[in-house]
C-alpha cells in the first residue's frame, strides 16, 4: 500500500465522471441501446375532470407501427395498497389505467406502443378520446383558507406554543402581513425517462431517478412481484429537483414490457413533464409577529394554504421553517392543504423551506424596519438557545456566525438603512439579506467496499448522482476510511441490486451514503492485514446504518446560512436586476468544495429564479397552465444571474462520522427573501407577491 493518506476529503476534486459527461460517453436513461426496443407515447386528457367514455384504438392499432394502446380497460391491473417511501402512502396518479375517473387535465389515459418513438408519437396524438366532462375547479388563493384542513406531512402541521392573542396583545409592534408564492416546476434538464424488459425472470428498468431502491420497491409494491425480481439502474441523472420518483413514465414503461414481452421506452416530453412529474404547489401565507421595541419576539405565527390533488394529499410545509428558527412566547405555525382538480405537487427544491422562508424572512426584514433595527441585529436578539418549540438543544447552531462574517465581506456594515436613496443613474440600488437554515439529517443505507486483488477498491452503494457531485464526494470519503488516494477508488451507484439506501433527497443523500461507506471501509482497512495476498475474488466487507443511525440522540439538528443580494430596479420599466449575492453557511464539514460551491451557487441561483423569474399560471376555464413548456416558463438564465459568491465557515456536525450535515437544499431558503428585501430597500416598496415581475414593480409604484 501507499502511504496512509486521510487528505481527500476536503480537497477540491472533479467529477470523477465530468470526462464521460463532456465528452457523451456518459448514457442517460433515455439514449441507452436495447435490441428489440418499443416505444410508448402516454396521451394525456384534454379535459379536467370526468371520465373517459370511448377510446378509438382501432384506427390507431392500424397506423405504421403500431404494437398496443393501453388504456383502462385492457391494462395490467396494480395494487396501491401498500406503504411507500418512509410509510407514506403512494400517490394514487402512479396506478396508471386503473380506472376510467379524470382527477385532472393531463392526466394519462392511454399509452401508444409503436416500433419507433416517431410513429408512437404519431398514433398518440391520433388517438381520439371521448370525454364524460364534469365541472372543474382548480382556482387557489388565501380565499379557499375556510376549505382548508391540517395534515402532518413529512413535518406535523400544526404546532401551537404559548397564547398568541395575549402575547400580540402585549406587544409594542405588531406585524401582520400575507405574501404568496405562485405554482412553480422542477424543470431538471434532462426530461423523465424510463426503459423496462424481463429478463431472465426479473424486471429490469433503466430509469432516471433519485432513487433506484425507492423506485424498484414501489415498482415491486405495485405489480405485486417479490422484490428480489425487480432491478432498476439509474447511472446518470441530468438533474431532479424532487421530480424524480416513481411517474407514469416508468410504470407505463412495465405494464407495456409485460404485456409486449419486449423492452419498452417511455420518454416524457417537456410539455408533459408539466402535469406528471409534479411540482411546487403555489402558497398562500400570513405572518403575525409581535415584538417588544426592543425586537424581542413575543409572538409568532405563520400560516400556510397550498394545494393539492382530488386524489392525494401532499403538504408543502412552508409554516414549519420557523420552529427551529427563531424564539418567541408564542409560536403558532400551520400548513394546511385545500384540495382542487390539479395534479398533485410534490418534493421540490427545499420544500416547505424555500416559498415558508420567503415569507417569513421577509417579515422579520418588516419587523427590523418597524423597530427602526438593523434586520441582522433583529435575528441576533431573536437567537434561541435551544429549539424554541421542542426545547431540544441544536446539534450545532452557527447561523450568527454566518451573518458576520456574510457581513463583513458583503460590505453589510456601511448600509444606509433607509430606502430608496442609492442611485445609479435610471437605476434605484438596494441591499437585503435573510437566514437560510435546513433540517440535517440521516437515513439507514448499506454499502459493500471491496479490496480488490490489483490494489484497487470497488464500493458499491445505492446512491444516485443528481448531478450533485455525490459519486465524487463519496469517492473522497472512502479513499479517506480505506486511507488511500482517489484514484485506487472506485465507486459503483444507481443500481438497486447493490441493496438498500437513502434516496438523493431531504439533503440527506450524501451524509447518509457516506456514513455507510465509511462504516464498511473502516472496517475493511481494519480487517485487511498489512502485505497480505488478496484472493481473486477480492475481500468484500458490508454494512448496515440502521442501529447507529437509530442511536442517534434527539436534537435539533440543521444547517444554517446567511443571504446577502444587492439588486438594481429601474422604475421606469420595472425591470429588477440582481447585481450580485453572497452566501455564508454554516453546513457541515464540506467534502468536495469545488462540487459544493457549485450546489450552493445552484440554490442561491434558482432563489433569484424563485424571486423573479418562476411562475406556473393555472387557467381557470381549461384547468391546464398556459405556456407549459420552458419558453413560457422561464428559468434564471445566464442573462438574470450575476456573480454569485458562496462559501461557508467550519461546522463540522458532531455526530456525523465524517462531519457532513447536508448541502443539496439549503442555497435557495432564504435567497429569495434577500432579493425581495433588497428590492425593498431599493424602491421602499414591499413585495410580498411572487415572481417580483415588471408590471408588479410598476403597478406598486415607488419612492422614485
Ligand atoms: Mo429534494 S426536493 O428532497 O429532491
Amino acid at each position: 500500500m501507499t502511504t496512509a493518506t486521510r487528505g481527500s476529503v476536503g480537497s477540491a476534486h472533479a467529477r470523477v465522471e465530468g470526462r464521460d459527461k463532456v465528452t457523451g460517453a456518459a448514457r442517460y436513461a433515455g439514449e441507452i441501446p436495447f435490441a428489440d426496443l418499443a416505444h410508448g407515447w402516454l396521451v394525456l386528457s384534454t379535459v379536467a375532470r370526468g371520465r373517459v367514455r370511448a377510446l378509438d384504438t382501432e384506427a390507431v392499432l392500424a397506423m405504421p407501427g403500431v404494437l398496443a394502446v393501453l388504456h383502462h380497460q385492457n391494462a395490467p391491473r396494480v395494487d396501491t395498497d401498500y406503504a411507500g417511501l418512509m410509510g407514506m402512502s403512494p400517490d394514487p396518479s402512479i396506478a396508471l389505467f386503473q380506472h376510467d375517473r379524470v382527477a385532472h387535465l393531463g392526466w394519462p389515459v392511454a399509452l401508444v406502443v409503436a416500433e419507433t418513438s416517431e410513429q408512437a408519437r404519431e398514433a398518440a396524438e391520433s388517438l381520439q378520446v371521448d370525454y364524460e366532462q364534469e365541472p372543474h375547479d382548480v382556482a387557489f388563493g388565501a380565499e379557499r383558507e375556510a376549505e382548508a384542513y391540517a395534515l402532518d406531512g413529512h413535518m406535523p402541521g400544526v404546532v401551537e406554543k404559548g397564547d398568541l392573542e395575549a402575547e400580540l396583545a402585549a406587544s409594542a409592534v405588531v406585524l401582520d402581513a400575507e405574501y404568496t408564492t405562485p405554482e412553480e416546476h422542477h424543470n431538471p434538464m434532462e426530461p423523465h425517462a424510463a426503459t423496462a424488459r424481463w429478463e431472465g425472470g426479473r424486471l429490469e428498468v433503466v430509469d432516471s431517478n433519485q432513487g433506484t431502491t425507492w423506485v424498484a420497491g414501489e415498482l415491486a409494491s405495485l405489480f405485486s412481484l417479490d422484490p428480489a425480481s425487480v432491478r432498476v439502474r439509474s447511472e446518470h441523472v441530468g438533474g431532479g429537483f424532487g421530480s424524480k420518483g416513481v411517474r407514469a413514465h416508468q410504470v407505463g414503461a412495465v405494464m407495456a414490457a409485460t404485456v409486449l414481452q419486449r423492452p419498452v421506452r417511455v420518454v416524457m416530453t417537456r410539455r408533459q413533464m408539466f402535469s406528471l412529474a409534479g411540482y411546487r404547489s403555489p402558497t398562500a401565507q400570513r405572518v403575525r409577529l409581535g415584538a417588544d421595541a426592543d425586537g424581542r419576539l413575543r409572538a409568532l405565527e405563520h400560516r400556510s394554504l397550498n394545494l393539492t390533488s382530488a386524489v392525494h394529499e401532499f403538504v408543502e410545509p412552508s409554516a414549519a421553517a420557523g420552529r427551529s428558527m427563531y424564539a418567541a412566547d408564542a409560536h403558532h405555525t400551520a400548513s394546511r392543504i385545500v384540495r382542487l382538480d390539479v395534479p398533485t405537487p410534490t418534493w421540490m427544491r427545499a420544500p416547505g423551506e424555500a416559498p415558508g422562508s420567503f415569507a417569513l424572512e421577509s417579515a422579520l426584514d418588516e419587523l427590523a424596519e418597524r423597530c427602526g433595527l438593523d434586520p441582522i441585529e433583529l435575528r441576533v436578539r431573536n437567537e434561541p438557545e435551544v429549539g424554541p418549540v421542542s426545547g431540544l438543544p441544536f446539534g450545532s447552531r452557527n447561523l450568527i456566525a454566518c451573518f458576520r462574517e456574510g457581513a463583513r465581506r458583503f460590505g453589510w456594515a456601511d448600509r444606509d438603512r433607509r430606502p430608496g436613496v442609492r442611485r445609479d443613474g435610471r437605476w434605484l440600488l438596494g441591499t437585503g439579506t435573510a437566514a437560510a437554515s435546513f433540517p440535517a439529517g440521516a437515513m439507514p443505507s448499506t454499502a459493500a467496499v471491496t479490496a480488490e486483488a490489483d490494489g484497487t477498491f470497488t464500493v458499491r452503494i445505492n446512491a444516485a448522482d443528481i448531478g450533485t457531485g455525490a459519486r465524487t464526494a463519496l469517492t473522497l470519503v472512502a479513499a479517506d476510511a480505506l486511507e488511500v488516494a482517489t484514484d485506487r477508488v472506485r465507486v459503483r451507484i444507481g443500481n438497486s441490486d447493490f441493496g438498500p439506501a437513502m434516496i438523493a433527497g431531504g439533503s440527506m443523500g450524501t451524509r447518509s451514503w457516506a456514513w455507510a461507506v465509511t462504516a464498511a471501509a473502516d472496517e475493511l482497512r481494519q480487517s485487511l492485514a498489512p502485505g497480505a495476498d488478496i484472493p481473486p475474488e477480492g475481500v468484500t466487507v458490508r454494512s448496515d446504518t440502521s442501529e447507529a443511525i437509530g442511536a442517534l440522540a434527539q436534537k435539533e439538528r440543521h444547517s444554517f446560512g446567511a443571504q446577502f443580494a444587492e439588486v438594481a430596479v429601474d422604475p421606469a420599466t420595472g425591470e429588477v436586476r440582481v447585481r450580485r449575492m453572497l452566501g455564508i453557511f454554516a453546513a457541515g464539514r464540506i467534502v468536495n468544495p469545488l462540487t459544493a460551491r457549485n450546489q450552493f451557487v445552484g440554490g442561491m441561483t434558482w432563489g433569484i429564479s424563485m424571486a423573479l423569474h418562476e411562475e406556473a399560471v393555472r387557467d381557470r376555464a381549461s384547468g391546464g397552465l398556459y405556456g407549459a413548456d420552458l419558453a413560457g416558463y422561464h428559468v434564471a438564465a445566464h442573462a438574470d444571474v450575476p456573480p454569485i459568491e458562496a462559501d461557508w465557515i467550519d461546522d463540522p456536525d458532531p455526530d456525523d462520522p465524517v462531519g457532513i450535515k447536508g448541502i443539496g437544499e439549503i442555497g435557495i431558503v432564504g435567497a429569495a427573501a434577500a432579493v425581495a428585501n433588497a428590492v425593498w430597500h431599493a424602491t421602499g416598496v414591499r413585495h410580498r407577491d411572487l415572481p417580483i415581475r415588471p408590471d408588479r414593480v410598476l403597478m406598486a409604484g415607488g419612492d422614485a
